[in-house]
């Protein structure tokens, strides 16, 4: 089954042709990076004009690089949340409209499961149950995967995503927009490497926490004598590196899961690949770095896996920038 993946969320305009939720053969992805350079952030408005014009591009593009008819396509899945609504509408209407010309199916999917699903673009599926860490700009999430698929969430971020985190110091260092990247890069020059920032464990449960993180970062970067930017980021992102993969290790040993999954642009972090490898002894499935950013092919992954629950792009649909992940992913507390 060939499902072209549709992607439109933030601030990627993608599209990607999978079979049968495995196997990719294409991937295209235009970022606004360069574009939202200059604001030090995204403007939504900005983003939504940019996937306008990208939207069309992207996907004949997706469709060449397959070598893909349109006849190929079995069926499309677009994300309709979370995510900013009008960058959301973009990809969700570009889709609906090729599923309504082509009459085949639309299947809706939510962003992040999009992310977890990167983890099966390869030769095998995971071994489930799993517990999946979810690292973008937006979410920092432990979700358990069991057997039949259904995803469970048992611990989140309580202020700031670990993507955020990364990209609000990198703005307290003078670093651009995305942070992550050069904040990782200024961390591997750091001649120093003993300053130690705070880490927030909230033990006894399963959640985060980096404002304070980041709040220790702007207070030392007051003092006249504070350690050189260098060393600020190589213990930032020692902070949450160490956090992540500790809590991840203690949960996945509870839950007695049989792998590991990590999804999200922070999981391109080679610090944080490199600290979980060392921490997880079951299989640590980590895709590579363009599919932990966002992409179209852990779309097409995603809505291969609801292919049941696929819907005529003709009936009522809409966009759920917050809503989806409420009712799909069941809570701590309902769950357990
Ligand atoms: O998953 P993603 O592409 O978009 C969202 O769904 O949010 O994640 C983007 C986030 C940004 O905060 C970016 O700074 C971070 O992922 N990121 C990284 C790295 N690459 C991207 N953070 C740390 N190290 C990286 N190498
Ligand atoms: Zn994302």
């Amino acid at each position: 089954m060939n499902i072209l993946g549709i992607e439109s969320s933030c601030d990627e305009t993608a599209a990607s042709v999978v079979s049968d939720g495995c196997l990719m053969h294409s991937s295209v992805v235009a970022s606004q990076i360069n574009l939202h350079e200059s604001t030090g952030g995204i403007v939504p408005e900005v983003a939504a004009r940019a996937h306008l014009q990208a939207i069309v591009p992207v996907i004949e593009q997706a469709m060449l690089d397959a070598k893909c008819d349109w006849s190929d396509i079995d069926a499309i899945g677009a994300t309709n949340g979370p995510g900013l609504p009008g960058a959301l509408l973009i990809g969700f209407n570009a889709a609906r409209g090729l599923a309504y010309s082509r009459n085949i199916p639309l299947i809706p999917v939510d962003h992040i499961e999009g992310h977890i699903r990167a983890c099966w673009l390869n030769e095998s599926p995971p071994p489930l149950p799993a517990l999946a860490l979810v690292v973008s700009g937006g979410h920092t999430e432990l979700i358990r995967i069991e057997e039949n698929n259904t995803f469970v969430r048992l611990g989140s971020t309580r202020d700031d995503a670990a993507g955020e985190a990364f990209d609000k110091v990198a703005r307290l260092l003078g670093l651009p927009y995305p942070g992550g990247p050069p904040l990782s890069a200024l961390a591997e020059t750091a001649q120093e490497r003993q300053l130690k920032l705070p880490r927030a464990w909230l033990r006894g449960t399963n959640d985060f926490s980096f404002s304070g993180l980041k709040t220790a970062v702007l207070n030392l970067l007051k003092e006249n004598d504070h350690p050189a930017p260098a060393e600020i980021a190589w213990a930032f992102q020692e902070s949450v590196c160490d956090v992540l993969a500790k809590k991840t290790r203690n949960l996945a040993e509870k839950e007695n899961v049989k792998s590991v999954l990590v999804a999200g642009g922070v999981a391109a972090n080679r610090r944080l690949r490199e600290v979980l490898a060392e921490h997880i002894s079951i299989e640590l499935r980590i895709p590579p770095p363009n599919l932990c950013t966002d992409n179209g092919a852990m779309i097409a992954a995603a809505a291969y896996a609801h292919k049941n629950n696929a819907v005529n792009a003709k009936s009522p649909l809409d966009i759920e920038p917050t809503a989806m992940r409420k009712k799909r992913l069941r809570s701590t507390e309902t769950a357990r």
